[in-house]
């Protein structure tokens, strides 16, 4: 080759390694089966979504640091591995609050599923929970009823619950939850009040979605999502759909949110229920206790993914000393960042039974529905079988604390 060919063939080569570097901000796979990672499913999210959508789920409360820390921390923890140890046969699966379970991860309960996707949805994410065989939680305020939810999935349900003001709308839920198959509650404690995530007053962000000039803008910029939004029902608290709602979800929040709850409401769900109770948002080994105290099965070890209280702890950082104070008196659940499988590696070595993940999974539902939901279940399990056999350990119950080199902080 010569000249002006071998130019611009020279040229191709040098900038077709640039396009696939994980650093590159602006690599965006061409399709779900070709994204590599959850960072990729980010990016793709972040092309498909008007961005107050995008905002919504990738922000959290006023500096954003807790946020930020859940999952540079997990970084800043280094591994080791035991070198020579056969590693022909992994086994990832496990039991998490008495459900067996493919891999040690499961879905965290978020809001308005159908928000990030509004044709796919809650059922999209339940359905590919199902199919790769992991537990699936719902949120109190999901946009698809728990009866439509547990049509779509026949296999393991959780519920999320709040405490509400109105006790009877608790009860009534609880009911509505067993009837419908769901096997355990989770109440979550780290709501006392609505967070403060300044993306959403920036954006004029509500839900649902009301016109402005700037959400106009934003949503007439993502005409595939305006579409699904144009030709679907109105995004709303389904289970909630026999009561009149004013304000939207965060109107419904200031109307049922009590702020007196107690740890004796606690107790009163707690015998208000006969499956299995977790309680999510615990951030100090005392109230480990006291979860346990009660009669939880599960202490969830959350900041409610940066959401909520800024500058509190990453999880990863907590979970060492309040596992050490339930000593195995109940199962413990981690949150918050887990983006790699490497990182469901280090919570399980760090004393975590299971861990959950949020926006890991709704970026690949914002990206490609049920598909893409199903992607992001397989790139943290396939990462997750990977780390542990770099590791030499094929069983969960090898994931021990001596696989951690180095913490820079206890
Ligand atoms: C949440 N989360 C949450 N938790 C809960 O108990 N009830 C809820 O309705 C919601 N809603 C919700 C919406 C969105 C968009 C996000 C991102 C999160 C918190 C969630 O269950 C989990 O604690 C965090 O998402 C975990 O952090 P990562 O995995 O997102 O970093
Ligand atoms: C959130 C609430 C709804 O994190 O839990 O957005």
């Amino acid at each position: 080759m010569r000249g002006k060919a071998r130019r611009v063939w020279l040229a191709g080569c040098s900038a077709w390694p640039q396009k696939n570097r994980v650093s590159d901000p602006d690599y965006i796979p061409s399709s779900i089966a070709r994204a590599r990672n959850i960072a990729d499913l980010r990016h793709m999210a972040r092309e498909r979504l008007p961005r107050m959508v995008f905002d919504y789920i990738d922000g959290g409360a006023d500096d954003e640091m807790t946020l930020e820390r859940n999952v540079s921390r997990f970084r800043d923890i280094e591994l080791v591995w035991d070198a020579l140890a056969n590693v022909s046969d992994i086994d990832t699966s496990a039991t998490i609050m008495g459900a067996p379970s493919a891999s040690p991860f499961f879905i965290s309960p978020t809001a308005t599923s159908r928000l990030f996707h509004p044709r796919a949805g809650e059922l999209a994410v339940a359905r590919a929970a199902h199919s790769a065989g992991v537990p699936y939680a719902c949120s109190t305020l999901a946009s698809t009823s728990v009866e439509d939810i547990a049509a779509a999935n026949p296999g393991t349900k959780w519920f999320q619950v709040y405490v509400w003001r109105d006790r009877a709308l608790v009860t009534e839920m609880l009911a509505r939850a067993k009837a419908a198959g769901f096997s355990a509650i989770l109440l979550t404690v780290d709501v006392p009040v609505a967070g403060n995530r300044e993306r959403d007053s920036a954006n004029d962000f509500t839900i649902p979605p009301r016109v402005t000039w700037r959400t106009g803008a934003q949503a007439l910029a993502a005409p595939h999502y305006l579409w699904d939004l144009m030709t679907t029902p109105e995004i709303r608290p389904a289970n909630f759909a026999h009561m009149k709602i004013d304000g939207g979800l965060i109107g419904f929040i200031n109307a049922q949110f009590d702020r007196t709850v107690t740890w004796q409401d606690a107790r009163w769900l707690r015998d208000s229920w006969d499956g299995k109770l977790a309680i999510k948002g615990i951030a100090t080994p005392e109230d480990a206790q006291r979860c346990v105290s009660i009669g939880a099965d599960a202490v969830w070890v959350s900041n409610h993914g940066g959401r909520q209280l800024d500058t509190a702890p990453a999880t990863i950082d907590t979970l060492p000393r309040i596992a050490e104070a339930v000593a195995g008196a109940a199962e413990i659940i981690l949150d918050g960042g887990v983006r790699r499988g490497s990182d469901i590696v280090k919570a399980l070595a760090l004393g975590a039974n299971a861990v959950a993940i949020g926006r890991a999974y709704l970026y690949g539902l914002a990206a490609g529905g049920e598909r893409g939901v199903r992607r992001a279940i397989d790139i943290l399990d396939g990462e997750l079988r990977r780390t542990m056999a770099l590791c030499g350990r094929t069983r969960l119950s090898g994931l021990t604390r001596d696989l951690i080199f180095r913490r820079t902080l206890s």
